[in-house]
């Protein structure tokens, strides 16, 4: 059986902020060069739907991160397991990625990043979860603040799956498979 999935931030409402998020992002870079990192696998959906909204002049790059840690608490220890294709020497990086959660992902990754002297380096997330924070991050553009739950959806995943959903959905009860 189909776990039962409620919504909680409509496919309107992502689409509209993510929008939003563009125009803002278009005008703040105004006759620069943006340099996006998507944040694998999570920050797929959010990476395209929003490069798509932006007017300046885009270039795209991958990363994939895993921290050690069990299904709902991460470490803080981080491995990249894909890095960078390019380097970021002079640029102007916007990191995008799904959720911010503990916090300890980014905490990790931004220092790591400036270390390949990028012109400026900000950090752009669909979600944010203020109330699980351990560690300090500093969210550039958000999309939403949500409480403290277990969210799927636009490229967020419970068990590798519901990442395609079109909107953010909270996993109500696993039924028997
Ligand atoms: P942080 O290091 O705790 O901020 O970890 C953030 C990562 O944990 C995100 O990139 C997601 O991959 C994952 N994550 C955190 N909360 C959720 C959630 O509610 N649903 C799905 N994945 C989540
Ligand atoms: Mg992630």
């Amino acid at each position: 059986m189909a776990d039962k999935i409620s919504v909680m931030i409509t496919e309107e409402d992502v689409n509209a902020k993510i929008k939003e998020l563009g125009e803002q992002i278009s005008r703040d870079y105004e006759g620069r060069h943006l340099h996006l990192i998507c944040i694998l696998k999570g920050g797929v959906f959010f990476t395209c739907e929003l490069a798509k909204r932006i007017t300046v002049p885009v270039s795209l790059d991958f990363m994939q991160v895993s921290s050690y840690g069990n299904a709902t608490s991460s470490s803080g220890i981080v491995r990249i397991m894909k890095d960078l294709d390019e380097s970021l020497e002079g640029e102007d990086v916007l990191i995008v990625e799904d959720i911010i959660d503990s916090g300890k992902t980014l905490h990790y990754l931004i220092p790591v990043l400036m270390q390949r002297n990028p012109r400026s380096l900000k950090l752009c997330a669909l979600l944010n979860k203020p109330d699980r924070r351990e560690a300090d991050v500093t969210i550039d553009y958000l999309g939403f603040d949500i409480p403290d739950e277990f969210v799927v959806g636009y490229g967020l995943d419970y068990a590798q799956k519901y990442r395609n959903l079109p909107f953010i959905g909270v996993v109500e009860a696993s039924g028997d498979e």
